[in-house]
C-alpha cells in the first residue's frame, strides 16, 4: 500500500467514463459549448484493466463512475458488465440525470444502488441558463424513476450568487419532501473560474451563508460523517438531511483518499494539481511488469495532494472526472 507522510492513501477511485457531456454548465465551461465527442478514450476493456490494477496496487475499495456524463458513453454497458468480475462492494455513479430513466435497468443489474444527480435549480429558465443543455422535466422524472427502483439518491447543487441562490430553499424543501439528500457544493476555482478570480468571488456562496439561510426555516444539527468524507452532514429536526461540500470554507485535504482516472488513462492525485500520470501504456503489460510501474505513478500522484487546502486548477471537472 502506498501511504504518504500524512497517512493518506488512495481508497476511493473516481473513474471518468467519458469527458463528453450533454451539458455545458456555467461553472464548468466558459463558452457554453458542449463537448459532443471526446478523443483517445480508453476502451471498456482497458478501463476494466485499469480498475483492476488500481484495486491491486493502490488498494482502492470504492468506485465512483463519473464523467463528463457517464450515461452518454457506449462503453457504459460493457464496462458495467465486466465490473461484476472485479468484486467491488461499493460502486456508485454521478450523472446529470438526463439519460437516467433509460439506463436504470443496466445500472441496477450492475448492482449500483447509489446515485448522485447534479441538479442546480428547479426553475426551467434558470436550468437552461446554467446547464446550457438538457431538460429539467426529464431529469426530475429520471430521478423519480430511480427512487422507485429503490436507489438511494443524493442531489448535487452548486449555489451561485446572481444565478441560483434563490433556489437553495426550494431545492431543500423538494429534496426533504422526496427523500433525497441535497448536497451543496461550494463553487470551486477550476477551469475559467481559476483564471478569473473576480468572477469566482462574485458568485461564491460559502458554508456559513448557506447555514444561515437554511437556519431561517429549518432546525438542524451536525451529524457524524466518515473521516474521509468530503461532505459536512446535517440532520434536519423535522426529518431529512443535507450536506455541504465546503472545499473553500472547511478544506478536507488532510483526510482526502481520492484518486481520479480520466477517460484517456491519466491518473490525478489531487483536484488542485493539473499534473496527470499516464497509465494508459501499462494496461497491456502482464501484472508483474505493470504493478511496479503503477506503484511509481501512484506515489507521484499521492505526492500531488495538497497539504491542507484546495488551491484551484486550470483543469475542469469533466476532464479530471467530477
Ligand atoms: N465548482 C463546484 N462544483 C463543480 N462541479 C463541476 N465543476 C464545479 C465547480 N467548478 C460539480 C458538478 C457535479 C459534481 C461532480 O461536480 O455540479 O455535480
Amino acid at each position: 500500500m502506498i501511504v504518504d507522510r500524512q497517512g493518506r492513501r488512495f481508497r476511493k477511485l473516481r473513474l471518468s467514463l467519458t469527458a463528453a457531456c450533454n451539458y455545458a454548465c456555467t461553472y464548468c465551461v466558459a463558452d457554453g459549448r458542449r463537448l459532443v465527442a471526446a478523443r483517445d478514450e480508453l476502451t471498456a476493456t482497458a478501463m476494466l484493466r485499469a480498475v483492476e490494477l488500481l484495486r491491486d496496487v493502490a488498494g482502492v475499495e470504492a468506485l465512483r463512475i463519473t464523467g463528463g456524463e457517464p450515461l452518454l458513453s457506449d462503453r457504459l454497458e460493457p464496462f458495467l458488465r465486466g465490473l461484476g468480475t472485479l468484486a467491488f462492494q461499493d460502486i456508485s455513479l454521478t450523472t446529470n440525470g438526463q439519460l437516467l430513466a433509460g439506463k436504470l435497468p443496466i445500472l441496477r443489474s450492475a448492482g449500483i444502488q447509489r446515485l448522485n444527480v447534479s441538479l442546480d435549480t428547479l426553475d426551467p429558465n434558470a436550468f437552461r441558463k446554467i446547464a446550457k443543455g438538457g431538460d429539467l422535466q426529464t431529469v426530475l422524472s429520471g430521478i423519480e424513476q430511480a427512487r422507485r427502483a429503490g436507489m438511494s439518491i443524493k442531489i448535487n447543487m452548486v449555489p451561485m450568487r446572481g444565478s441560483n441562490l434563490d433556489q437553495v430553499m426550494p431545492m431543500l424543501a423538494f429534496c426533504v419532501q422526496q427523500g433525497y439528500e441535497l448536497r451543496f457544493i461550494e463553487l470551486m476555482r477550476m477551469g475559467h473560474l481559476a483564471q478569473h478570480a473576480e468572477v469566482f468571488r462574485a458568485q461564491f456562496v460559502g458554508q456559513r451563508e448557506l447555514l444561515e439561510l437554511i437556519g431561517e426555516r429549518y432546525e438542524f444539527s451536525q451529524a457524524e460523517a466518515p473521516v474521509d468524507s468530503t461532505a459536512l452532514r446535517y440532520d434536519i429536526s423535522e426529518g431529512g438531511a443535507f450536506g455541504i461540500i465546503a472545499n473553500e470554507s472547511v478544506p478536507f485535504c488532510r483526510s482526502c483518499s481520492r484518486l481520479r482516472l480520466s477517460s484517456t488513462g491519466w491518473l490525478y492525485g489531487c483536484l488542485s494539481s493539473n499534473r496527470g500520470h499516464f497509465m494508459g501504456d501499462l494496461l497491456a503489460l502482464p501484472s508483474d511488469q505493470a504493478h511496479p510501474q503503477l506503484a511509481g505513478l501512484l506515489s507521484r500522484a499521492l505526492g500531488d495532494k495538497q497539504d491542507a487546502t484546495f488551491t484551484g486548477s486550470a483543469l475542469i471537472m469533466k476532464s479530471l472526472g467530477g
